[in-house]
């Protein structure tokens, strides 16, 4: 059989951080079938069921063009993980608005913010063609006006929203000053049949109708 190695010749490579989420693990699944190289990264937070996001990697766990890492990306090597990447999807984060109140603020400051501007700093070492950071709807609040323009103002009322916010600019910030291809991608609440953390083992209705509502903040020219 052939070697990993010897079958990524030619292939785009790409990293999905938060692999094992609802979202992630659809999207990882969905770059193999384009015939990329996965490589999915997830600490396996424990904000739901290990179990749960467990039993989402199980088909991309079967390609043999995935390469899981468990792993944190606040202490994994990122230098090493990025190189010969061609587009980081960064989903890692710490969901939920409610939870991101009081003490819990830490957790969110960690995942949200810190793991992002890690890879970040990682990315603009690396010939990426793109850095595609998943955002939320969050960052607009109350919004005034429907649909919500990508040109409204953030103004998030939650301090989940705030991170997001914080990781719009941060991505903003490393195009303007490093030139690193990022783009934000702006996720509106999904639609799913079941609660999202209640699906066992695994909402299986794909991400036609919660992926992503809208694109905003293309900070590169493509
Ligand atoms: N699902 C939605 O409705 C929705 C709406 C708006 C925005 N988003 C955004 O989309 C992205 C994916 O959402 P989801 O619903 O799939 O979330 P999810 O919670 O199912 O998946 C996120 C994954 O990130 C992992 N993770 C967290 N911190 C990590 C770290 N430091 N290192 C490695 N892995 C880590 C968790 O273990 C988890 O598996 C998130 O960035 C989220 O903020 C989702």
């Amino acid at each position: 059989m052939q070697s990993r190695t010897a079958a990524l010749n030619g292939r785009k490579r790409i990293i999905v951080t938060g692999c094992a989420g609802f979202i992630g693990s659809h999207l990882a699944e969905a770059c193999l079938r384009q015939g990329w190289a996965v490589t999915g990264v997830d600490a396996l937070t424990p904000y739901y069921s290990p179990e749960i996001k467990r039993a989402n990697l199980q088909n991309a766990l079967s390609n043999p063009m995935f390469r899981y890492l468990e792993d944190d990306l606040l202490s994994l090597d990122l230098a090493d993980l990025l190189s010969d990447v061609d587009i980081v999807f960064h989903l890692a984060a710490q969901a939920g608005v409610r939870a991101s109140w009081a003490s819990s603020f830490d957790v969110y400051v960690d995942a949200n913010v810190r793991a992002l501007q890690r890879l970040l700093e990682a990315a603009k070492e690396a010939e990426l063609d793109r850095f595609v950071f998943a955002s939320s709807s969050s960052v607009y609040g109350d919004a005034e006006r429907l649909p919500t323009l990508e040109d409204t103002v953030l103004s998030p009322v939650s301090p989940y929203g705030a991170t997001k916010a914080l990781g719009e600019h941060l991505a903003r910030v490393y195009w303007r000053n490093y030139g690193l291809p990022t783009v934000t991608l702006l996720h509106g609440l999904r639609t799913a049949p079941a609660p999202r953390y209640g699906f066992p083992p695994r909402h299986r209705g794909g991400p036609g109708r919660h992926g992503v509502r809208a694109v905003r903040g293309r900070q590169s020219d493509a």
